[in-house]
Protein backbone atom coordinates (compact mmCIF):
# COMPACT_ATOMS: atom_id res chain seq x y z
CA UNK A 1 0.00 0.00 0.00
CA UNK A 2 1.21 3.24 -1.00
CA UNK A 3 0.18 5.63 2.15
CA UNK A 4 0.31 4.76 5.68
CA UNK A 5 -2.22 2.70 7.96
CA UNK A 6 -2.02 4.23 10.95
CA UNK A 7 -0.31 7.00 12.86
CA UNK A 8 1.10 4.45 15.36
CA UNK A 9 2.77 1.78 12.65
CA UNK A 10 5.72 1.42 11.56
CA UNK A 11 6.58 3.05 8.26
CA UNK A 12 8.57 0.57 5.67
CA UNK A 13 7.67 -1.62 2.91
CA UNK A 14 4.00 -3.17 3.61
CA UNK A 15 4.42 -7.00 4.96
CA UNK A 16 3.05 -9.48 2.13
CA UNK A 17 0.09 -10.34 3.45
CA UNK A 18 -1.53 -6.93 3.85
CA UNK A 19 -3.07 -7.29 0.63
CA UNK A 20 -2.41 -11.06 -0.03
CA UNK A 21 -5.25 -12.72 -1.95
CA UNK A 22 -5.21 -16.06 0.51
CA UNK A 23 -6.58 -19.31 -1.30
CA UNK A 24 -7.97 -21.82 1.03
CA UNK A 25 -7.64 -25.44 -0.01
CA UNK A 26 -9.69 -27.99 1.66
CA UNK A 27 -7.03 -30.82 1.56
CA UNK A 28 -9.54 -33.86 1.55
CA UNK A 29 -10.90 -32.39 -1.40
CA UNK A 30 -8.41 -30.48 -3.70
CA UNK A 31 -6.69 -33.39 -5.64
CA UNK A 32 -6.16 -36.78 -5.00
CA UNK A 33 -2.32 -38.06 -5.71
CA UNK A 34 -2.51 -41.35 -4.34
CA UNK A 35 -6.61 -42.43 -5.59
CA UNK A 36 -8.07 -43.46 -2.25
CA UNK A 37 -10.61 -41.33 -3.09
CA UNK A 38 -9.30 -38.35 -0.50
CA UNK A 39 -6.93 -35.28 -1.69
CA UNK A 40 -3.64 -35.42 -0.11
CA UNK A 41 -0.42 -33.13 -0.10
CA UNK A 42 1.07 -34.79 -2.94
CA UNK A 43 -2.21 -33.61 -5.04
CA UNK A 44 -1.82 -30.01 -3.95
CA UNK A 45 1.87 -29.89 -5.68
CA UNK A 46 0.55 -31.55 -8.72
CA UNK A 47 -1.68 -28.47 -9.01
CA UNK A 48 0.40 -26.23 -8.15
CA UNK A 49 0.39 -24.31 -11.87
CA UNK A 50 -2.66 -23.78 -11.96
CA UNK A 51 -3.15 -21.93 -8.84
CA UNK A 52 -0.07 -19.95 -10.06
CA UNK A 53 -2.00 -19.23 -13.28
CA UNK A 54 -4.92 -18.27 -10.96
CA UNK A 55 -2.90 -15.57 -9.38
CA UNK A 56 -3.18 -15.89 -5.61
CA UNK A 57 -0.53 -14.96 -3.42
CA UNK A 58 -0.92 -17.53 -0.45
CA UNK A 59 -2.30 -20.83 -0.01
CA UNK A 60 -4.23 -21.63 3.59
CA UNK A 61 -4.35 -25.54 4.29
CA UNK A 62 -7.05 -26.64 6.20
CA UNK A 63 -5.56 -28.97 9.04
CA UNK A 64 -3.17 -31.34 7.70
CA UNK A 65 -1.70 -33.02 11.10
CA UNK A 66 -2.57 -36.26 12.55
CA UNK A 67 -5.95 -36.68 13.07
CA UNK A 68 -8.85 -39.39 13.27
CA UNK A 69 -10.75 -37.29 11.11
CA UNK A 70 -13.94 -37.38 13.22
CA UNK A 71 -14.17 -33.28 12.30
CA UNK A 72 -11.94 -33.67 9.08
CA UNK A 73 -8.54 -32.96 10.64
CA UNK A 74 -10.02 -30.53 13.09
CA UNK A 75 -9.60 -32.96 15.95
CA UNK A 76 -5.84 -33.23 16.12
CA UNK A 77 -4.22 -36.22 17.60
CA UNK A 78 -0.35 -35.10 17.23
CA UNK A 79 0.11 -31.72 15.84
CA UNK A 80 3.66 -31.93 14.87
CA UNK A 81 2.96 -34.80 12.24
CA UNK A 82 1.27 -35.17 8.69
CA UNK A 83 -1.73 -37.69 8.57
CA UNK A 84 -0.99 -40.39 6.50
CA UNK A 85 -3.94 -39.91 4.77
CA UNK A 86 -2.46 -36.40 3.56
CA UNK A 87 1.04 -37.69 3.05
CA UNK A 88 4.13 -37.26 5.32
CA UNK A 89 6.44 -34.80 6.58
CA UNK A 90 8.58 -34.77 3.42
CA UNK A 91 5.53 -34.60 1.00
CA UNK A 92 5.11 -31.38 3.25
CA UNK A 93 8.54 -30.35 3.09
CA UNK A 94 8.12 -30.93 -1.04
CA UNK A 95 5.09 -29.03 -1.19
CA UNK A 96 6.65 -25.65 0.63
CA UNK A 97 9.61 -25.61 -1.50
CA UNK A 98 7.34 -25.90 -4.86
CA UNK A 99 5.12 -23.22 -3.79
CA UNK A 100 8.25 -20.81 -2.62
CA UNK A 101 10.09 -21.80 -5.94
CA UNK A 102 6.70 -20.08 -7.49
CA UNK A 103 6.82 -17.47 -5.32
CA UNK A 104 3.51 -18.89 -3.00
CA UNK A 105 3.26 -18.72 0.25
CA UNK A 106 1.99 -21.47 2.58
CA UNK A 107 -0.22 -20.98 5.70
CA UNK A 108 -1.28 -24.05 8.01
CA UNK A 109 -4.42 -24.12 10.03
CA UNK A 110 -3.18 -24.82 13.80
CA UNK A 111 -5.98 -25.91 16.58
CA UNK A 112 -5.47 -24.78 19.62
CA UNK A 113 -8.80 -24.76 21.33
CA UNK A 114 -8.82 -28.82 21.74
CA UNK A 115 -7.17 -31.63 20.62
CA UNK A 116 -8.63 -34.93 19.34
CA UNK A 117 -9.84 -37.96 21.89
CA UNK A 118 -6.72 -39.53 20.23
CA UNK A 119 -3.90 -37.28 21.58
CA UNK A 120 -1.55 -39.23 23.82
CA UNK A 121 -2.75 -36.52 26.63
CA UNK A 122 -6.02 -37.35 26.11
CA UNK A 123 -5.23 -41.12 27.01
CA UNK A 124 -3.01 -40.06 30.29
CA UNK A 125 -6.39 -37.58 31.67
CA UNK A 126 -8.90 -41.07 31.32
CA UNK A 127 -6.03 -42.92 32.69
CA UNK A 128 -5.33 -40.65 35.40
CA UNK A 129 -7.53 -39.94 38.74
CA UNK A 130 -9.47 -37.02 39.12
CA UNK A 131 -7.46 -33.81 40.01
CA UNK A 132 -4.32 -35.61 38.38
CA UNK A 133 -1.81 -33.65 36.65
CA UNK A 134 -2.82 -35.07 33.38
CA UNK A 135 -6.81 -34.34 33.75
CA UNK A 136 -5.69 -30.53 34.36
CA UNK A 137 -4.79 -30.18 30.72
CA UNK A 138 -8.12 -30.43 29.87
CA UNK A 139 -11.88 -29.63 31.30
CA UNK A 140 -12.63 -32.44 33.73
CA UNK A 141 -15.09 -31.71 36.05
CA UNK A 142 -17.22 -33.65 38.91
CA UNK A 143 -21.33 -33.86 37.50
CA UNK A 144 -24.16 -32.71 39.80
CA UNK A 145 -26.99 -34.34 41.09
CA UNK A 146 -26.38 -37.32 43.89
CA UNK A 147 -24.48 -39.70 41.60
CA UNK A 148 -23.07 -36.82 39.31
CA UNK A 149 -25.27 -37.97 36.13
CA UNK A 150 -25.97 -34.56 34.99
CA UNK A 151 -23.30 -32.63 33.63
CA UNK A 152 -21.40 -29.61 35.34
CA UNK A 153 -23.20 -26.96 33.23
CA UNK A 154 -25.71 -26.55 30.76
CA UNK A 155 -23.27 -25.31 27.84
CA UNK A 156 -24.59 -26.43 24.83
CA UNK A 157 -21.64 -28.22 22.40
CA UNK A 158 -21.66 -25.86 18.83
CA UNK A 159 -22.56 -28.88 17.08
CA UNK A 160 -25.69 -29.76 18.73
CA UNK A 161 -25.90 -31.73 22.15
CA UNK A 162 -24.46 -30.84 25.39
CA UNK A 163 -20.54 -29.33 25.58
CA UNK A 164 -20.06 -32.30 28.22
CA UNK A 165 -19.47 -36.12 27.69
CA UNK A 166 -19.08 -38.56 30.91
CA UNK A 167 -15.99 -40.96 30.87
CA UNK A 168 -15.88 -44.28 32.47
CA UNK A 169 -12.84 -44.75 35.20
CA UNK A 170 -10.46 -47.00 35.05
CA UNK A 171 -11.94 -49.09 37.60
CA UNK A 172 -15.26 -49.08 35.44
CA UNK A 173 -17.19 -47.34 37.47
CA UNK A 174 -18.97 -44.21 35.54
CA UNK A 175 -16.79 -41.09 36.60
CA UNK A 176 -15.73 -37.41 35.95
CA UNK A 177 -17.05 -35.09 32.78
CA UNK A 178 -15.27 -33.47 29.98
CA UNK A 179 -15.74 -30.20 28.09
CA UNK A 180 -15.61 -30.39 24.37
CA UNK A 181 -17.56 -26.87 22.85
CA UNK A 182 -17.49 -28.58 19.41
CA UNK A 183 -17.80 -32.76 19.46
CA UNK A 184 -17.11 -35.36 22.25
CA UNK A 185 -14.19 -36.19 20.04
CA UNK A 186 -12.80 -32.38 20.47
CA UNK A 187 -12.00 -32.21 24.02
CA UNK A 188 -10.98 -28.84 24.79
CA UNK A 189 -7.85 -27.83 26.46
CA UNK A 190 -7.22 -26.02 29.34
CA UNK A 191 -5.30 -22.57 28.61
CA UNK A 192 -4.42 -22.05 32.21
CA UNK A 193 -2.31 -25.13 32.38
CA UNK A 194 1.39 -24.38 31.90
CA UNK A 195 1.92 -27.58 29.41
CA UNK A 196 -0.52 -26.46 27.08
CA UNK A 197 0.59 -23.04 26.64
CA UNK A 198 4.18 -24.65 25.77
CA UNK A 199 3.23 -27.35 23.55
CA UNK A 200 1.80 -24.62 21.27
CA UNK A 201 4.78 -22.56 21.27
CA UNK A 202 6.56 -25.84 20.09
CA UNK A 203 4.27 -26.63 17.63
CA UNK A 204 4.49 -23.22 16.13
CA UNK A 205 8.28 -23.44 15.98
CA UNK A 206 8.56 -26.61 14.60
CA UNK A 207 6.41 -25.79 11.60
CA UNK A 208 8.15 -21.98 11.21
CA UNK A 209 11.58 -23.94 11.32
CA UNK A 210 9.96 -26.06 8.56
CA UNK A 211 9.76 -22.86 6.74
CA UNK A 212 5.79 -22.11 6.88
CA UNK A 213 4.71 -18.71 6.26
CA UNK A 214 1.59 -18.54 8.96
CA UNK A 215 -1.12 -19.61 10.63
CA UNK A 216 -5.04 -19.76 10.49
CA UNK A 217 -5.66 -20.15 14.01
CA UNK A 218 -8.69 -22.24 14.33
CA UNK A 219 -11.67 -20.59 17.03
CA UNK A 220 -9.26 -18.02 17.67
CA UNK A 221 -12.26 -16.52 19.53
CA UNK A 222 -11.95 -20.00 22.21
CA UNK A 223 -9.46 -21.36 24.71
CA UNK A 224 -9.73 -19.27 27.57
CA UNK A 225 -13.11 -20.35 29.91
CA UNK A 226 -14.91 -17.87 32.14
CA UNK A 227 -14.20 -18.65 35.92
CA UNK A 228 -16.02 -21.72 37.40
CA UNK A 229 -17.34 -22.38 34.08
CA UNK A 230 -20.80 -20.93 34.99
CA UNK A 231 -24.53 -21.87 34.20
CA UNK A 232 -25.69 -19.12 31.19
CA UNK A 233 -29.41 -18.39 29.96
CA UNK A 234 -29.39 -19.41 26.71
CA UNK A 235 -31.48 -17.57 23.60
CA UNK A 236 -31.57 -18.57 20.24
CA UNK A 237 -27.51 -18.82 19.63
CA UNK A 238 -25.92 -18.61 16.09
CA UNK A 239 -22.28 -18.83 15.30
CA UNK A 240 -21.41 -15.00 15.12
CA UNK A 241 -21.53 -14.92 18.99
CA UNK A 242 -22.71 -11.86 21.36
CA UNK A 243 -19.62 -11.64 23.30
CA UNK A 244 -21.66 -10.74 26.74
CA UNK A 245 -24.31 -13.41 25.58
CA UNK A 246 -22.06 -16.68 25.25
CA UNK A 247 -19.58 -17.53 28.21
CA UNK A 248 -17.81 -20.35 25.86
CA UNK A 249 -16.04 -17.58 23.71
CA UNK A 250 -13.95 -13.90 23.88
CA UNK A 251 -13.10 -14.36 27.23
CA UNK A 252 -10.35 -11.36 27.90
CA UNK A 253 -8.05 -13.96 29.09
CA UNK A 254 -7.98 -15.07 25.60
CA UNK A 255 -5.75 -11.89 24.06
CA UNK A 256 -2.55 -13.35 26.48
CA UNK A 257 -2.54 -16.35 24.55
CA UNK A 258 -2.30 -14.20 21.24
CA UNK A 259 0.24 -12.04 22.63
CA UNK A 260 2.37 -15.53 23.19
CA UNK A 261 1.39 -16.39 19.39
CA UNK A 262 3.01 -13.37 18.25
CA UNK A 263 6.16 -13.36 20.41
CA UNK A 264 6.77 -16.36 18.55
CA UNK A 265 6.14 -15.10 14.99
CA UNK A 266 7.58 -11.74 15.65
CA UNK A 267 10.74 -13.95 15.69
CA UNK A 268 10.20 -15.25 12.49
CA UNK A 269 10.39 -12.46 10.27
CA UNK A 270 7.75 -12.58 7.42
CA UNK A 271 5.13 -14.86 9.17
CA UNK A 272 1.69 -14.03 10.11
CA UNK A 273 -1.23 -15.61 11.84
CA UNK A 274 -5.09 -15.22 10.80
CA UNK A 275 -7.73 -15.52 13.44
CA UNK A 276 -11.22 -17.44 13.42
CA UNK A 277 -12.91 -14.75 15.03
CA UNK A 278 -16.76 -15.13 15.16
CA UNK A 279 -17.49 -12.20 17.25
CA UNK A 280 -20.20 -9.77 16.57
CA UNK A 281 -19.52 -6.63 18.48
CA UNK A 282 -16.23 -4.54 16.63
CA UNK A 283 -14.70 -3.07 19.31
CA UNK A 284 -14.31 -6.54 20.77
CA UNK A 285 -13.71 -7.71 17.79
CA UNK A 286 -10.95 -5.22 16.82
CA UNK A 287 -8.79 -6.45 20.24
CA UNK A 288 -7.67 -9.36 18.38
CA UNK A 289 -5.43 -7.77 15.71
CA UNK A 290 -4.15 -5.18 17.81
CA UNK A 291 -0.38 -4.49 16.90
CA UNK A 292 0.82 -7.37 19.81
CA UNK A 293 -1.85 -9.79 19.03
CA UNK A 294 -2.90 -11.54 15.73
CA UNK A 295 -2.14 -9.92 12.33
CA UNK A 296 -5.31 -10.70 11.14
CA UNK A 297 -8.70 -11.75 11.70
CA UNK A 298 -11.38 -13.30 9.69
CA UNK A 299 -14.31 -10.91 8.97
CA UNK A 300 -17.48 -13.03 8.37
CA UNK A 301 -20.04 -10.42 7.55
CA UNK A 302 -19.58 -10.58 4.12
CA UNK A 303 -20.00 -14.37 3.83
CA UNK A 304 -23.12 -13.36 5.67
CA UNK A 305 -24.79 -10.65 4.16
CA UNK A 306 -27.56 -11.14 1.89
CA UNK A 307 -27.57 -10.04 -2.26
CA UNK A 308 -28.78 -6.96 -1.10
CA UNK A 309 -26.35 -3.28 -1.55
CA UNK A 310 -27.68 -2.08 1.55
CA UNK A 311 -26.53 -5.30 3.58
CA UNK A 312 -23.41 -5.69 1.51
CA UNK A 313 -22.68 -2.07 2.07
CA UNK A 314 -23.03 -2.51 5.77
CA UNK A 315 -21.23 -5.44 5.84
CA UNK A 316 -18.34 -3.39 4.89
CA UNK A 317 -18.66 -0.49 6.75
CA UNK A 318 -18.39 -2.91 9.84
CA UNK A 319 -15.60 -4.94 8.60
CA UNK A 320 -13.80 -1.78 7.93
CA UNK A 321 -14.93 0.00 11.44
CA UNK A 322 -13.69 -2.90 13.24
CA UNK A 323 -10.34 -2.83 12.51
CA UNK A 324 -9.65 1.05 11.90
CA UNK A 325 -9.67 1.39 15.35
CA UNK A 326 -6.68 -0.85 16.17
CA UNK A 327 -4.79 0.25 12.61
CA UNK A 328 -5.38 -2.76 11.22
CA UNK A 329 -6.16 -4.49 7.94
CA UNK A 330 -9.30 -5.80 7.04
CA UNK A 331 -10.03 -8.83 5.56
CA UNK A 332 -12.96 -10.37 3.31
CA UNK A 333 -14.46 -13.58 2.69
CA UNK A 334 -17.56 -14.82 0.55
CA UNK A 335 -16.86 -18.72 1.79
CA UNK A 336 -15.17 -21.23 3.24
CA UNK A 337 -15.83 -25.00 4.71
CA UNK A 338 -18.35 -23.86 7.07
CA UNK A 339 -21.10 -22.06 4.95
CA UNK A 340 -23.26 -22.23 2.40
CA UNK A 341 -21.00 -21.57 -1.10
CA UNK A 342 -22.19 -18.02 -2.49
CA UNK A 343 -23.73 -19.61 -5.62
CA UNK A 344 -26.45 -21.06 -4.06
CA UNK A 345 -26.20 -18.28 -1.32
CA UNK A 346 -27.56 -15.99 -3.79
CA UNK A 347 -30.12 -18.06 -5.03
CA UNK A 348 -28.89 -20.98 -6.86
CA UNK A 349 -28.72 -21.65 -10.89
CA UNK A 350 -27.99 -18.35 -13.50
CA UNK A 351 -29.43 -15.60 -10.91
CA UNK A 352 -26.50 -17.24 -8.32
CA UNK A 353 -23.53 -17.52 -10.49
CA UNK A 354 -24.01 -13.97 -11.60
CA UNK A 355 -24.22 -12.42 -8.04
CA UNK A 356 -21.28 -14.76 -7.44
CA UNK A 357 -19.53 -12.86 -9.82
CA UNK A 358 -20.85 -9.46 -9.22
CA UNK A 359 -19.61 -10.15 -5.42
CA UNK A 360 -16.31 -11.57 -6.66
CA UNK A 361 -15.85 -7.91 -7.97
CA UNK A 362 -17.04 -6.01 -4.95
CA UNK A 363 -14.70 -8.33 -3.04
CA UNK A 364 -11.40 -7.44 -4.97
CA UNK A 365 -11.95 -4.28 -5.11
CA UNK A 366 -11.48 -3.72 -0.94
CA UNK A 367 -8.42 -2.33 0.57
CA UNK A 368 -6.49 -5.60 2.75
CA UNK A 369 -6.30 -9.10 2.47
CA UNK A 370 -8.97 -11.10 0.24
CA UNK A 371 -9.67 -15.27 1.43
CA UNK A 372 -10.79 -17.54 -1.43
CA UNK A 373 -12.84 -20.80 -0.67
CA UNK A 374 -11.38 -23.52 -3.12
CA UNK A 375 -13.85 -24.24 -6.32
CA UNK A 376 -15.52 -21.38 -5.71
CA UNK A 377 -13.41 -19.92 -8.51
CA UNK A 378 -15.26 -22.48 -10.67
CA UNK A 379 -18.81 -21.46 -9.09
CA UNK A 380 -19.32 -24.69 -7.46
CA UNK A 381 -22.69 -24.39 -6.01
CA UNK A 382 -23.18 -26.34 -2.85
CA UNK A 383 -24.70 -30.32 -3.54
CA UNK A 384 -27.54 -31.75 -1.96
CA UNK A 385 -26.34 -35.19 -1.20
CA UNK A 386 -28.07 -37.94 -0.05
CA UNK A 387 -28.49 -38.86 3.56
CA UNK A 388 -26.05 -41.84 3.64
CA UNK A 389 -23.06 -39.92 1.99
CA UNK A 390 -23.26 -37.36 4.49
CA UNK A 391 -19.99 -37.42 7.36
CA UNK A 392 -20.01 -33.49 9.11
CA UNK A 393 -20.13 -35.18 12.82
CA UNK A 394 -23.13 -31.92 12.67
CA UNK A 395 -25.81 -34.64 11.18
CA UNK A 396 -25.50 -36.98 13.80
CA UNK A 397 -25.00 -34.73 17.03
CA UNK A 398 -28.10 -33.26 15.97
CA UNK A 399 -29.96 -35.98 15.49
CA UNK A 400 -30.41 -35.69 11.68
CA UNK A 401 -31.79 -32.17 11.74
CA UNK A 402 -28.92 -30.30 10.71
CA UNK A 403 -27.38 -31.26 7.38
CA UNK A 404 -24.00 -29.95 8.47
CA UNK A 405 -21.64 -28.67 5.95
CA UNK A 406 -20.83 -31.38 3.71
CA UNK A 407 -22.38 -29.19 0.76
CA UNK A 408 -19.65 -27.37 0.63
CA UNK A 409 -17.27 -29.57 0.67
CA UNK A 410 -17.75 -31.64 -2.43
CA UNK A 411 -14.26 -32.86 -4.54
CA UNK A 412 -13.17 -30.14 -7.14
CA UNK A 413 -13.54 -31.52 -10.57
CA UNK A 414 -10.54 -30.83 -12.98
CA UNK A 415 -11.66 -32.56 -15.87
CA UNK A 416 -13.16 -34.95 -18.10
CA UNK A 417 -17.11 -35.85 -18.71
CA UNK A 418 -17.64 -38.00 -15.53
CA UNK A 419 -17.25 -38.22 -11.56
CA UNK A 420 -14.60 -38.42 -10.23
CA UNK A 421 -13.44 -35.86 -12.67
CA UNK A 422 -9.95 -36.01 -12.71
CA UNK A 423 -9.94 -35.12 -9.12
CA UNK A 424 -8.97 -39.23 -8.33
CA UNK A 425 -8.10 -41.67 -10.87
CA UNK A 426 -10.93 -42.57 -12.68
CA UNK A 427 -13.28 -45.59 -11.11
CA UNK A 428 -12.48 -44.21 -7.67
CA UNK A 429 -14.89 -43.45 -5.26
CA UNK A 430 -14.68 -40.39 -3.74
CA UNK A 431 -14.89 -39.89 -0.28
CA UNK A 432 -18.22 -37.42 -1.04
CA UNK A 433 -19.96 -38.03 -4.42
CA UNK A 434 -19.58 -35.57 -7.07
CA UNK A 435 -22.77 -34.62 -9.09
CA UNK A 436 -22.61 -35.74 -12.78
CA UNK A 437 -23.70 -32.13 -14.33
CA UNK A 438 -20.33 -30.71 -12.99
CA UNK A 439 -19.04 -31.51 -16.01
CA UNK A 440 -19.63 -28.40 -17.29
CA UNK A 441 -17.61 -27.01 -14.31
CA UNK A 442 -14.31 -28.41 -14.82
CA UNK A 443 -11.21 -26.67 -14.90
CA UNK A 444 -11.01 -28.07 -18.13
CA UNK A 445 -14.25 -26.44 -19.32
CA UNK A 446 -13.94 -23.00 -18.17
CA UNK A 447 -9.82 -22.76 -18.60
CA UNK A 448 -10.09 -21.30 -22.15
CA UNK A 449 -13.59 -20.14 -22.21
CA UNK A 450 -13.42 -16.30 -21.63
CA UNK A 451 -17.13 -15.91 -20.28
CA UNK A 452 -16.55 -18.75 -17.39
CA UNK A 453 -16.02 -17.83 -13.77
CA UNK A 454 -12.80 -18.99 -13.45
CA UNK A 455 -11.33 -16.48 -16.11
CA UNK A 456 -13.13 -14.11 -14.38
CA UNK A 457 -11.36 -14.81 -11.78
CA UNK A 458 -8.34 -14.50 -13.29
CA UNK A 459 -8.31 -11.66 -15.26
CA UNK A 460 -10.01 -9.96 -11.74
CA UNK A 461 -6.89 -11.06 -9.58
CA UNK A 462 -4.47 -10.06 -12.29
CA UNK A 463 -5.98 -6.50 -12.56
CA UNK A 464 -6.02 -6.18 -8.52
CA UNK A 465 -2.46 -7.38 -8.90
CA UNK A 466 -1.12 -4.80 -11.08
CA UNK A 467 -3.02 -2.16 -11.81
CA UNK A 468 -2.33 1.44 -9.35
CA UNK A 469 -5.95 2.02 -9.09
CA UNK A 470 -6.55 -0.62 -6.60
CA UNK A 471 -3.77 1.67 -3.98
CA UNK A 472 -5.31 3.22 -0.98
CA UNK A 473 -6.48 2.00 2.46
CA UNK A 474 -10.31 4.27 3.03
CA UNK A 475 -12.88 4.17 0.36
CA UNK A 476 -15.42 6.62 -0.16
CA UNK A 477 -19.29 5.71 -1.45
CA UNK A 478 -21.00 7.55 -3.97
CA UNK A 479 -24.60 8.47 -3.76
CA UNK A 480 -26.70 5.73 -5.94
CA UNK A 481 -30.10 4.55 -6.78
CA UNK A 482 -31.88 2.42 -4.41
CA UNK A 483 -30.52 -1.17 -4.46
CA UNK A 484 -27.32 -0.30 -6.15
CA UNK A 485 -23.85 0.99 -4.74
CA UNK A 486 -20.42 2.61 -5.63
CA UNK A 487 -17.28 3.15 -3.62
CA UNK A 488 -14.22 4.82 -4.65
CA UNK A 489 -10.70 3.53 -3.55
CA UNK A 490 -8.97 6.55 -1.81
CA UNK A 491 -6.09 6.67 -3.17
CA UNK A 492 -6.12 4.70 -6.53
CA UNK A 493 -8.88 5.84 -7.65
CA UNK A 494 -10.98 2.67 -8.84
CA UNK A 495 -14.57 2.91 -8.84
CA UNK A 496 -16.73 -0.44 -8.10
CA UNK A 497 -20.18 -0.27 -8.83
CA UNK A 498 -23.19 -2.73 -7.41
CA UNK A 499 -26.18 -3.41 -9.36
CA UNK A 500 -28.23 -5.76 -6.71
CA UNK A 501 -31.91 -4.62 -8.73
CA UNK A 502 -33.64 -7.00 -10.94
CA UNK A 503 -33.06 -4.13 -13.83
CA UNK A 504 -30.45 -2.19 -15.30
CA UNK A 505 -28.83 1.07 -14.01
CA UNK A 506 -26.22 3.54 -15.42
CA UNK A 507 -22.64 3.74 -14.60
CA UNK A 508 -20.94 6.70 -13.33
CA UNK A 509 -18.64 8.66 -15.44
CA UNK A 510 -15.16 6.48 -16.10
CA UNK A 511 -13.80 3.81 -18.42
CA UNK A 512 -14.44 0.37 -17.67
CA UNK A 513 -12.37 -1.83 -16.87
CA UNK A 514 -13.81 -4.95 -16.40
CA UNK A 515 -17.74 -6.27 -15.40
CA UNK A 516 -19.32 -8.57 -13.87
CA UNK A 517 -21.74 -9.03 -17.32
CA UNK A 518 -21.69 -7.79 -20.51
CA UNK A 519 -23.07 -4.04 -20.66
CA UNK A 520 -26.63 -3.47 -22.12
CA UNK A 521 -26.83 -0.70 -23.78
CA UNK A 522 -24.13 1.32 -21.70
CA UNK A 523 -26.29 0.47 -18.86
CA UNK A 524 -25.03 -2.38 -15.92
CA UNK A 525 -27.50 -5.49 -16.17
CA UNK A 526 -29.41 -6.32 -12.61
CA UNK A 527 -26.82 -8.81 -10.50
CA UNK A 528 -24.17 -7.64 -11.74
CA UNK A 529 -20.47 -5.56 -10.87
CA UNK A 530 -18.06 -3.32 -12.62
CA UNK A 531 -14.56 -1.37 -12.22
CA UNK A 532 -14.04 1.91 -13.14
CA UNK A 533 -11.25 3.88 -13.71
C1 LIG B 1 -13.83 -24.00 12.99
C2 LIG B 1 -13.51 -24.79 11.77
O1 LIG B 1 -13.50 -23.95 10.66
C3 LIG B 1 -14.55 -25.87 11.69
O2 LIG B 1 -14.51 -26.56 10.46
C4 LIG B 1 -14.36 -26.80 12.85
O3 LIG B 1 -15.37 -27.77 12.84
C5 LIG B 1 -14.42 -26.04 14.19
N1 LIG B 1 -13.65 -24.84 14.16
C6 LIG B 1 -13.89 -26.88 15.32
O4 LIG B 1 -12.51 -27.03 15.23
Amino acid sequence: MSEPRHPDLPSGPAPWWREAVFYQIYPRSFADANGDGVGDLDGIRDKLGYLELLGVDALWLSPVMRSPMADHGYDVSDPRDIDPLFGDLAAMDALVSAAHERHMKVTMDLVPNHTSVEHAWFAEALAAPPGSAARDRYHFRDGIGDDGSEPPNNWPSVFGGPAWTRVTEPDGTPGQWYLHLFAPEQPDLNWENADVVADLEKTLRFWLDRGIDGFRIDVAHGMAKPEGLPDHDWGEQGLLTDTDADPRFDNPAVHGIHRGIRKVLDAYPDTMAVGEIWVRDNERFGEYIRPDELHLGFNFRLAEAAFSADEVREAIENSLTAVAQVGGTPTWTLSNHDVVREVTRYGDGETGRARARAMLLVELALPGAVFLYNGSELGLPGVDLPDDALQDPVWERSGHTERGRDASRVPIPWEGAQPPFGFSPPGTETWLPMPAEWSALTVEAQLEDMTSMLSLYRTALELRALRPEFAGDEIDWYGSPPGCFAFRRRGGGLICVLNTTDAATSLPPGEVLLSSAPLADGMLQANAAAWLI
